[in-house]
């Protein structure tokens, strides 16, 4: 704990509180303000949790003014250039980089819990052909807990471990299969012979008339992607995973409540949003008109894929992305008039007073959807990307959770609300 203190007072009462100022390992200093209901008799206020700390975690690291993410202290940089997705979900899980014989247990392990109970399957057929794949993800994987139900107990470590590689493993399964449902396609079972991301690539998009040949190209690009997806320490979906684990809810209820708020468009569903916004844009001719209505505040339209909660410099994320789009692109053949557009549409708002103001810079989600659209991915599954990868970060902040439990989450709020008044009978009503 540490000697430094912040005296709150409250000198019309004559009361004092010296509030512990907590100091991580690194970041900004927080005032640890437990004790300050009962020892002054206030709460406080802090619609959005701009500046509250929720838990203290040791998974990941963000400087938002100066644009760093790290996971586990590895920049996201090198990260993104020398490892995997896989090797970066066990980073995340358990801390560590994995040694060789790590590395090859754990792969096996998340390959051979990538098949989902066939009953699940006919869950998926009960949805409408035209259901959102993320109400599908978040139905599909709430109902998991219907088929573990032996082995979800919270307290044990194995069966926590063995629930956050399982979720791992299927949720590329689930998305597949909810992406097949949509075009009829019949449902593909995962192949141990593949690698994560090739495995979802075939689950997407072999067929039963032909041999698919995975291209290597779109495997890797996938790989980046979750990788710079899977966690971002306390994001709404995050601290969504983390409020319903703390009332020890199962993992499958956790995820999937972070599914659901993941789809939001202010969160994960942004890179769908983005899009359908270059789509409507059209041509760069129409840029001026979209930067003159973002900025209109009669006007609900936004620039979709642009600023952060956080990050008041540019997402260290949407920079390794831009570059690989490119890089993307050109290894696939591809020309695509809507990388051209949102280039544009970058470069004028970066140089338009409102966003320089505002600090609002490109996200994650600005360039990614060019990608996905690349590798063949339809608009609506978008967001389904961005859970596959997150699945990582969420099940990891749970299992950090579920190791130390805390209180129950329960914020409180400031009521607006009528006084007490009494009851009228209905006739007496005026
Ligand atoms: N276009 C136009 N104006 C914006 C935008 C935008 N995209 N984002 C923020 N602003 C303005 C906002 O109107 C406000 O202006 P003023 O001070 O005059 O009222 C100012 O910038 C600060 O914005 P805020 O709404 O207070 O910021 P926030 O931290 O509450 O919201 C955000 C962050 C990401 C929800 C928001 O920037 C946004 O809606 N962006 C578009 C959606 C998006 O790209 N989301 C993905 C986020 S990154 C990945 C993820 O988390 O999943």
């Amino acid at each position: 704990m540490s000697e430094r203190t912040i005296r709150i007072s409250d000198e019309a009462a004559g009361k004092v509180l010296e509030a512990p100022v907590i100091s991580g390992s690194e970041g900004d200093p927080t005032i640890d303000i437990a004790k300050l209901y009962k020892e002054l008799g206030y709460f406080t206020y802090d619609p959005g949790y701009s500046v509250t700390a929720s838990c203290s975690s040791d998974i990941t690291f963000i400087d938002g003014a100066q644009g760093i993410l790290r996971y586990r202290g590895y920049p996201i940089e090198q990260l993104a250039e020398r490892s995997n997705f896989v090797e970066v979900a066990y980073l995340l899980l358990y801390g560590e980089l994995p040694s060789a014989t790590e590395f090859s247990e754990f792969e096996r392990d998340i390959t051979y819990h990538t098949m989902v109970h066939d009953q699940l399957n006919t869950f998926i057929k009960g949805f409408r052909y035209d259901a959102h794949p993320m109400a599908i993800m978040a139905g599909i994987t709430s109902s998991l807990a219907g088929f573990y139900h032996d082995q979800m107990d919270i307290d044990d470590p194995e069966q926590r471990n063995l629930a956050a590689k399982r979720l791992i493993a299927k949720m590329p399964t689930i998305a597949a299969a909810a992406y097949r449902h949509h075009v009829g396609w019949p449902i593909c079972y995962p192949r141990n012979s593949l690698n994560y991301c090739e495995r979802f690539l075939d689950l997407m998009f072999s067929v039963p008339a032909e041999p698919y040949k995975v291209n290597p190209v779109a495997a890797r690009a996938l790989d980046l992607l979750f990788i710079l997806h899977a966690d971002h320490e306390q994001n709404a979906s995050t601290s969504t995973v983390r409020l319903v684990g703390s009332t020890g809810a199962n993992p499958y209820a956790c995820v999937s409540a972070g599914i659901s708020a993941l789809w939001g468009p202010a969160h994960g569903g942004a890179n769908e949003a983005v899009l359908r916004m270059l789509n409507e844009i059209g041509d760069v001719s129409q840029v001026g008109k979209y930067i003159d209505k973002a900025k209109d505040r009669d006007d609900p339209f936004r620039l979709m894929g642009f600023g952060h909660r956080v990050y008041k410099n540019y997402d260290p994320r949407a920079e390794i992305i831009r570059k690989a789009c490119h890089d993307v692109l050109a290894d696939l053949g591809v020309t695509d008039p809507l990388l051209d557009l949102a280039m544009k549409l970058e470069k004028i708002a970066l140089e338009d007073d409102y966003f320089v103001q505002r600090k609002l810079y490109p996200n994650v989600d600005f360039y990614s959807g060019i990608i996905y659209k690349a590798l063949g991915i339809p608009t609506s599954m978008f967001t389904v990307m961005f859970a596959i990868g997150r699945t990582v970060g969420w099940v990891s902040q749970w299992l950090e959770q579920s190791a130390n439990p805390g209180r129950i989450g329960r914020p409180r709020q400031v009521y607006t609300g009528k006084q007490q008044r009494d009851y009228q009978a209905i006739d007496q009503r005026g």
